[in-house]
């Protein structure tokens, strides 16, 4: 399976968002990690649909849109998203998961069900024909710049057995929060293959293609 890097666009410079693009399109970045949050489901407010809007206009990367919302299944059509697109929706969101996860791919999209910290991987287990991979949430969700919740990488090794015993050994599995190097290099070991980079490896002092090099080389993504 491909690893592929997202980088987090809720912690882009806004104020340079095209110069940061035209770096991830020359750079070959695989997916745009959007992290769109209602202030209800997470204590935070975060991108939404008019970015993601502008966003499809702007580049050809494919998006992988976050939704951390309460009751998915009502905005769905609100955002732009299709073929080679990645969205994923929080089991603890929605009261028929299977549902949101099939409009998902009736679009054409790939379809993720995203698990926070507490939810175990089992409840993916009558959900197995309706997805293509699982986000494993490493922090809390909410916020950037947090600390991985220790049980993470015990929880991804959890998940990749749980897939590939029950005939998904070609899901994917995403991981969200706090992937610096040292932690995407465990994250890795363990069978997660996309990478959700924000304020830990990607958005930091050193310019993006750098950090970009720095952490396909270190964590052993190649290009
Ligand atoms: C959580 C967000 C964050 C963030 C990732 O909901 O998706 O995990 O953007 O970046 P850092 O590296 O700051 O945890
Ligand atoms: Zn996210």
């Amino acid at each position: 399976m491909k690893d592929k890097i997202a980088p987090s666009m809720m912690c882009c410079n806004f104020l340079a968002m095209g110069e940061q693009l035209a770096t991830f399109e020359k750079n070959a970045i695989e997916l745009l990690h959007i992290d769109v949050m209602d202030g209800s489901f997470v204590p935070n407010f975060a991108l939404g649909t008019d970015f993601v809007k502008q966003l499809k206009r702007a580049t050809s990367i494919p998006l992988d849109i976050h939704l951390m919302v309460e009751c998915p299944e009502r905005h769905l059509d609100s955002f732009i998203f299709g073929e080679g697109d990645y969205v994923s929706i929080h089991y603890e969101t929605t009261k028929h998961p299977q549902r949101v996860l099939s409009a998902i791919r009736a679009r054409g999209a790939k379809a993720l069900l995203a698990i926070t910290p507490t939810t175990p991987v089992e409840v993916a287990t009558d959900l197995l024909d309706d997805i293509d991979g699982l986000l494993v949430m490493t922090v809390n969700p909410g916020f950037a710049g947090q600390k991985m919740i220790p049980h993470s990488i015990d929880k991804i090794a959890r998940a990749r057995a749980f897939l590939d015993s029950h005939g998904r050994a070609d899901a994917e599995i995403e991981v969200d929060g706090n992937v610096s190097i040292p932690n995407a290099i465990r994250m890795k070991g363990a069978g997660a293959n996309i990478f959700v980079l924000g304020t830990a490896s990607l958005f930091g002092t050193a310019p993006l293609e750098e950090n970009i090099k720095k952490f396909r080389e270190e964590v052993g993504l190649g290009m």
